[in-house]
């Protein structure tokens, strides 16, 4: 692969990062590599917002550039400055992509079409499966959406605060109602105590809380190896430790594990061909992944 920062000249587009701390970012790699691998003349850079973000994204569309991805803590706070706002991120509540249109930024998510895709390549079908997700805040809440769109046939939340869990679900059965003639999925809220209470072995098990993430890579949601009995196969949406405390115990019961690098992957690659107009074949989204790992020292 060439060096992924390519020639800088007159007419090459700038994308970037706006969040705060974005200095760990791999979003740059996975940018800048699938420009090297299109000869686009393009650049991806990260850019620190401490404070001031209408001003950062008005400034954005001013300096002409052409696209930005959008992290913690401003997914949300962003929406208000913006053109417009697709209907999926408006229901998910949270943009990560910004498109230049005329007249300002058009907002998506790729986040949860990046988990969708990277699922589908790992072999877990969220159609017709039980889907078992651990946690209730804003990402959970969007895996929950996407269960729900993808056709699952049983949804249980689980978290510590049950109030969330069954909030997610009320919701859900309403969205449901309004867009589903027939068909809706089983849905379920427990407490992360009553784990024991869930029938076994065939969920799909979606960890979406913080727990497990680099520095404390030794917490876990459930330490009793019994629960990862129950399980079909576990997704830790972590990514750092590239293998959580969570997978490690999946893998231990002798069930399949996976964790948020691809769906990283799979974000930024919807973003890039969002902006750049381009369709990115799984060979290229392959050597993209290879730098990632190579990025975090994980080949
Ligand atoms: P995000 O928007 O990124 O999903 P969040 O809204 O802060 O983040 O949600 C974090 C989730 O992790 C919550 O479901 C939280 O449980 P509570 O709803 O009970 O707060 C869960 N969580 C965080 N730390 C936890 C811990 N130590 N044990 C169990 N659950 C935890």
């Amino acid at each position: 692969m060439k060096e992924y920062i390519g020639q800088i000249n007159g007419r090459t587009r700038t994308c970037g990062l706006v969040g705060n701390p974005v200095e760990h970012t791999m979003s740059p790699v996975i940018h800048n590599s699938l420009a090297a691998m299109f000869g686009q003349n393009f650049v991806y850079v990260p850019f620190h917002v401490r404070d001031g973000l209408q001003e950062a994204i008005e400034g954005a569309y001013a300096l002409n550039i052409l696209g930005m991805n959008v992290t913690v803590p401003y997914k949300s706070e962003v929406m208000q400055y913006l053109v417009r706002t697709d209907a999926k991120a408006e229901q998910i509540g949270a943009v990560n992509t910004l498109v230049r249109t005329e007249g300002g930024y058009v907002g998506y998510n790729t986040d949860m079409p990046g988990l969708y895709r990277a699922m589908e390549e790992d072999g877990i079908c969220l159609c017709g499966g039980q889907v078992l997700i651990l946690g209730a805040g804003g990402v959970a809440r969007a895996v929950a959406l996407l269960a729900a769109e993808k056709g699952a046939e049983k949804i249980c939340i689980l978290n510590r605060t049950l109030g969330k869990a069954q909030d997610i679900i009320t919701e859900l059965s309403e969205v449901l109602a309004e867009t589903k003639e027939n068909g809706t999925p089983e849905l379920l809220a427990l407490p992360l105590s009553e784990y024991e209470k869930l029938g076994g072995e065939e969920w799909i098990g979606i960890q979406a809380t913080s727990v497990g993430m680099f520095p404390q890579n030794e917490d876990v949601i459930i330490k009793d190896a019994g629960f990862y009995q129950k399980l079909k196969a576990g997704y830790d949406l972590i990514f750092n430790p590239y293998e959580t405390k969570f997978m490690k115990l999946v893998k231990a019961a002798g069930k399949p594990a996976y964790n948020g690098l691809k769906m990283l992957l799979y974000q930024g690659i919807i973003a890039y061909e969002l902006w750049n107009g381009v369709a990115v074949t799984e060979e290229q989204a392959k050597e993209v992944f290879e730098a990632m790992k190579k990025e975090m020292k994980v080949q």
